[in-house]
């Protein structure tokens, strides 16, 4: 089974790229709604809580957990690879980030080259980059990114109410304002920086934000192409399972589909947030109650 992580249910939206790209493999969903949202937390307690839901999942049975949230991946990612699993009893499992996979999109550069080549060196692109204040403040896409473009511009915007309004299933005007307002800023600060220039790209560097991608792609130019971190998480996906086939977890061939399983877990409150989650999630899906499943 391969787990997806995040601090709520923003992750369901890499999770749907996921279910899509691999009809056979099955999933477990947990949503840490309880302590949602992280992107305000220190990071200390985001380590924490992020390594608490790896462990969480390991323990259901996940060989492999993509930290579906760019908060876990910005602040935890790393030092869970490479301070706490290999001392920990879960050698031989693995967590992957959604940053790098996006970065390589962002840059067409491999993760593993990072001295800028020909031509991404001489690009001069803007990129905008939209996520928490904790994404935001870590610079990982900045620096990330200048390493292999150093004369792209990236604009980082901090949205720091945008997920509780989206976790809170506030409805349409109250995130459209704040949408509106954060992707002005935005463009302003571009314009700025960049001589009058407007983004070439937006990265919707938090998973929330795809739940109202309609939303930034109404107020940003209509020349600004938005990367979708869902169908990006799902090729990078797709070529690491190719190196790391131990890690599939195909349903035998002849499997009806009825044996395949993409469960959700959540540490919240379960009628709150499917209730809550119609908006964003037409299928309205099915969460079951962490302490419930562990007794
Ligand atoms: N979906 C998370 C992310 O990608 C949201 C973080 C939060 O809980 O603030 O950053």
């Amino acid at each position: 089974m391969i787990g997806v992580f995040d601090s709520g249910h923003g992750g369901l939206t890499v999770l749907k790229g996921l279910a899509d790209r691999f009809p056979n493999q099955n999933f477990l969903y947990l949503g840490d709604h309880i302590n949602a949202p992280y992107g305000n937390r220190s990071s200390d307690e985001i380590v924490e809580l992020t390594r608490r839901s790896v462990e969480t999942l390991f323990e259901h049975g996940c060989g492999l957990v993509v930290l579906g949230c760019n908060t876990a991946t910005a602040i935890a990612c790393r030092s869970l690879q490479q301070d706490w699993l290999p001392q920990s009893k879960w050698q031989g499992r693995n967590v992957l980030g959604i940053i790098a996979p996006t970065v390589e999109v962002a840059t067409q550069t491999p993760w593993g080259m990072t001295e800028p080549q020909y031509p991404q060196m001489y690009k001069e692109d803007v990129i905008a980059v939209f996520g928490t204040q904790r994404t935001i403040d870590s610079m990982v896409y900045d620096e990330e990114i200048k390493k292999r473009c150093p004369q792209i511009d990236i604009v980082g915007k901090a949205c720091p109410d945008l997920v509780t309004a989206i976790e809170g299933g506030d409805q349409s005007l109250e995130i459209d304002s704040l949408v509106k307002g954060y992707v002005t800023e935005m463009l302003a600060e571009a314009a700025d920086k960049t001589d009058g220039k407007q983004p070439h790209y937006a990265i919707l560097g938090c998973t929330h934000y795809p739940l109202v991608e309609p939303l930034f792609a109404k107020y940003l130019p209509a020349s600004c192409r938005v990367l979708s971190q869902p169908t990006i998480v799902a090729q990078a996906l797709e070529h690491y399972l190719k190196r790391h086939p131990h890690f599939s977890t195909k349903r035998a061939e002849g499997a009806n589909e009825a044996a395949r399983r993409v469960q959700l877990l959540t540490t919240g409150d379960v009628a709150f947030i499917e209730q809550k989650l119609t908006f964003a999630w037409p299928g309205r899906p099915r969460f079951e109650l962490l302490a419930e499943i562990n007794g």
